[in-house]
């Protein structure tokens, strides 16, 4: 048997955060070697809490380290809380019952740095919240953009409108001088964005499918319709968006995807345009003629930008791989 690569999933838990872990274990493709909580959906300690709980529920506590992450966005005041989408504590409706294991005493972004090492070229980092653990990892060690195999993460909107402003998406938005700082340490990063996550959808007939799956995935089809009635009482359609589960996909297939290659520059000194993710593709830069030098120098640090979704349908193949792995709660 091939051994699976490592992976680290930094989150907020958050719904769809919730629904990302379950659909990574589903896959069967990835040996999780620690989920590494961050503030965002709701404050620090509660995401750490939904995270301990999450693994209880999937059963992996007993073998995947929980780490907390920073208490608050590298520059800014305590994340605000996005209760109005993810419910109370985070998880819709649920109270889940915590993880029996040992608070640990080593930060999220000290374990991403650990991790870095003892994987060095072979660590695939899966972000789906704030990128505030990851910025203070890169802040206090640069090289952790170079021993980092791939980096993957949901947040920004390339050129599509935000979700949370006007032209900002929540995650980018919660911490953009944390995402400024990731984007340009030169880590090899692919961004699942809006433009990306807003055409995978779960409709009434794929939480049917999940419904009548069996107590497995009971607790991912109340969370779906928790998320789907939010998404609904917010002016959208009876459909929820895959945003995080859709990024750890991407880890393994980007052809849920299409991508170009470019910088991206994170607006964080305004207030109205705080958080915009400023897409620069690599094969434009040179018709811009306006003198920047920030443009000029972010050129030498691209990734791949999400620009719309992909040939691979990645609904389908999120309803057929969650059953996979059964949660209880
Ligand atoms: C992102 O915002 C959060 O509320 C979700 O969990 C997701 O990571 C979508 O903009
Ligand atoms: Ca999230």
């Amino acid at each position: 048997m091939t051994p699976r690569p490592p992976i680290v999933l930094d989150s907020d838990p958050g719904i769809d955060d919730a629904l990302a872990l379950q659909y990574l274990l589903g896959t069967g493709r990835w040996d999780l070697k620690a989920y590494t909580s961050v503030g965002g959906n709701l404050p620090a300690e509660q995401t750490y809490l939904n995270a301990r709980a999450l693994t209880r529920a999937f059963g992996i506590d007993a073998d995947v380290p929980v780490h907390r992450g920073a208490g608050r966005p590298l520059t800014r005041l305590p994340y605000t809380a996005a209760t109005a989408f993810h419910g109370p504590a985070g998880l819709g409706n649920e109270t889940l019952p915590d993880s029996t294991a040992a608070r640990l005493p080593e930060s999220s972004a000290q374990a991403l740095l650990r991790l870095s090492r003892q994987y060095e070229g072979e660590l695939t980092v899966c972000a789906t919240g704030p990128l505030t653990n990851v910025a203070i990892a890169l802040l206090e060690d640069p090289g952790f953009a170079h021993r980092v195999r791939k980096f993957v993460f949901m947040g920004g909107a390339a050129q599509v409108p935000g979700n949370i402003t006007p032209v900002a998406e929540f995650n980018i938005w919660a911490d953009p001088d944390a995402a400024e700082v990731v984007l340009s340490s030169g880590i090899p990063f692919t961004m699942v964005d809006l433009d990306a996550s807003h055409h995978w959808l779960v409709r009434p007939a794929d939480l049917a499918v999940l419904e009548a799956a069996g107590p497995g995935t009971a607790l991912a089809a109340r969370l779906l319709r928790a998320y789907m009635d939010a998404y609904q009482r917010h002016g959208g359609d009876d459909a929820c968006p895959l945003h995080d589960p859709l990024a750890v996909g991407a880890c393994a297939d980007e052809s849920y995807l299409t991508t170009a290659e470019g910088a991206v520059i994170v607006e964080s000194t305004s207030e109205l345009t705080r958080g915009k993710t400023v897409f620069v593709p690599s094969a434009a830069s040179r018709v811009f003629y306006a003198d920047s030098p920030t443009l000029t120098a972010r050129m030498a640090l691209t990734g791949r930008v999400a620009l719309g979704p992909g040939p691979r349908d990645f609904t389908k193949d999120f309803v057929a791989t969650l059953p996979r792995w059964p949660g209880v709660g």
